[in-house]
């Protein structure tokens, strides 16, 4: 298992996309773990997928790499669960947010798991963000125990 902070790494949003391409090949789970921004992910992160999820790699005639690893969306949002809804501040359901997501699993061949999601991320206490983490853990787990990297 490999915990890469994507922030950590490339400070200044200069990629090794070449390196990144390696760690994918090497695991057969990827899980986006992030604070959500705008509703989507943050811009590091964007570009990320931009550069390193290229044509000839990750999807097109010969962009095999990633088909039949499984993809996990885990976030974090400011807004309580009350927003995402049709009378909330913003409208429309969590998951609805996260259809770019699943089209970049279905294009690149990848199983989309249902994502986790921890609501009013800046008001939790310790517990919430203990159960959330520990969610995350537990799927991991299991997913190890199924005979993956
Ligand atoms: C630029 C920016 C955009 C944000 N956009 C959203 C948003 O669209 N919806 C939301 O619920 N929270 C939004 N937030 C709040 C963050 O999601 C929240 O602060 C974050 O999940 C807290 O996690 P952290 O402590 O790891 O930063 C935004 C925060 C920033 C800084």
């Amino acid at each position: 298992m490999t915990f890469h902070d994507l922030y950590e790494t490339y400070p200044y949003f200069s990629i090794d996309v070449k390196k990144e391409q390696e760690v994918l090949r090497n695991h057969d789970l990827i899980v986006f773990q992030h604070p959500f921004y705008w509703n989507n992910m943050p811009p590091l992160l964007k570009l990320w997928q931009d550069e390193v999820l290229e044509n000839g790699f990750a999807y097109g005639e010969n962009g095999k790499e990633l088909v039949g690893k499984e993809f996990l969306l885990s976030i974090t949002t400011g807004g309580s669960a009350d927003t995402y809804t049709a009378e909330g501040q913003n409208k429309f359901p969590v998951t609805d947010f996260m259809r770019a997501y699943e089209q970049m699993c279905s294009l690149c061949g990848m199983k989309w798991n249902p994502p986790h999601v921890l609501h009013s991320s800046r008001q939790n206490g310790h517990e919430e963000i203990y159960v959330h983490a520990n969610k995350l853990k537990d799927f991991m787990s299991t997913f190890i125990e199924r005979g993956h990297l």
